[in-house]
């Protein structure tokens, strides 16, 4: 497919190259771990990559290939590659960039597994980490050391939706040969391109909006050529972190839809948020499109619509436990980014392992719900959590 402008149209095209399938519509699966050569010298060739082809599972698939072709696209990258996680993504990419020793600035507020993977690495393998109010820029430039090796953004962050400007981070950490990689999980390609903003590297959960169907785990990475390459060749092949084809499938199938559910997820999230912001018991409410958001203005600039999750705070533990079992049409689970809505309480599911003083630290109040907004009638979904609120 010649590049497209929309990016409704390249969620249907991208990554279909259908004469390479005998113009099947639909990518096949190839459940093949092994690919045959037709004789000794294409068997080299391949092996040394002076041939395009495919000779073992876990070093690449057509399917997968197709995969990551297609978020390449979205991302606006030269390449991607496509993992069994996000974190599969998050921990290939950084450790294909960092070496024991270096420094890693990465945001005080974001998601808790990789921050986690981020202490593992600092306990045990001798990385060294600055935390920084990830809101204003300047805090990543006043922490940068000469052994800064990458600055991690995650924007609009998980759980509290804060905005880093991420071509302010870019263009200082580029001056210095600094590495930059995004977790653009929350916003999609649909709604924020961190490529085109500078970052180095573009991270997805797509367990979570590409695939948008909450029944796969998977991870991509996009960016240049030279920084995938180095995951594929490093990280990639030695923890051998690598999809399914089955489950690329799926997500690539799930891609087709990416632009229609987001459009809907961004509609249905700011009708839901504006409607928490009126109400008597909500004490705030957290998402990037409203006015009262602290960094609302970057988030206009840098992103197109501001996405499905909006985060709010009840007042106290009680009161978010009692939302969530007054909640009927809105799951209660952790996950994200599915065509279903979903709420959770972070107190007593995700950081209920944190003391009340360490949930404090991380920004984590008691009554704090994180609702990923679904693609369901926004009436019904609003009226879910009225009743919900009125039990209260
Ligand atoms: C922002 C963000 N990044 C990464 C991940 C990890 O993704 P996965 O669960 O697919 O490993 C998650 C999961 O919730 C997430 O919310």
């Amino acid at each position: 497919m010649k590049k497209a402008d929309s990016i409704f149209t390249t969620s249907v095209h991208a990554g279909m190259d259908r004469r390479s399938h005998h113009g099947a519509a639909s990518v096949p699966i190839y459940n093949a771990s092994v690919f045959a050569f037709e004789d000794a010298a294409e068997g080299a060739a391949v092996h040394n990559y002076e041939k395009h082809g495919y000779f073992y599972g876990r070093l690449g698939n057509p399917t997968q290939e197709a995969l990551e072709k297609a978020v390449a696209a979205l991302e606006h990258g030269e390449d991607a590659i496509a993992l069994a996680s996000g974190m599969a993504a998050i921990s290939s990419a950084l450790m294909s960039v960092i070496r024991s020793g270096d420094h890693l600035i990465a945001p005080e507020s974001m998601y808790s597994t990789s921050n986690s993977l981020f202490h593992y690495l600092s306990d045990n393998f001798g990385l060294e980490i600055s935390y920084v109010n990830a809101k204003n820029p300047a805090n990543y430039q006043a922490a940068i050391k000469d052994t800064t090796r990458v600055i991690w953004i995650e924007t609009p962050s998980n759980p509290l939706l804060n905005i880093t400007e991420i071509e302010a981070v870019t263009e200082f950490a580029r001056a210095q040969e600094i590495i930059t990689i995004a977790d653009n999980t929350f916003a999609t390609p649909f709604n924020q391109r961190p490529l085109r903003l500078g970052v180095d590297l573009s991270i997805h959960s797509a367990t979570k909006y590409l695939g948008g169907h909450s029944d796969l785990t998977a991870g991509v990475v996009a960016g240049s050529s030279e920084f995938i390459e180095r995951i594929r060749h490093s990280t990639n092949k030695y923890f051998g972190g690598n999809i399914a084809p089955q489950v690329a499938w799926l997500v690539l199938r799930g891609i087709k839809t990416l632009a229609l559910r987001m459009r809907q997820h961004n509609e249905n999230a700011s009708f839901i948020a504006d409607s928490l912001s009126s109400h008597p018991k909500v004490k705030e409410v957290f998402y990037p499109g409203l006015e009262t958001h602290s960094n609302h203005e970057v988030a206009k600039k840098q992103m197109r619509g501001f996405g499905g999750m909006v985060s709010f705070d009840l007042g106290g533990f009680e009161e978010g436990k009692a939302f969530m079992n007054g909640l009927d049409l809105i799951s209660i689970a952790t996950s994200l980014g599915g065509v279903e809505s979903i709420a959770q309480h972070s107190a007593s599911m995700t950081h209920a392992v944190l003391s009340k003083e360490e949930r404090k630290t991380a920004g984590i109040s008691e009554g704090l719900i994180r609702l990923s907004v679904g693609i369901e009638d926004k009436g019904d979904i609003e009226k879910d959590i009225l009743s919900a609120l009125e039990r209260l």
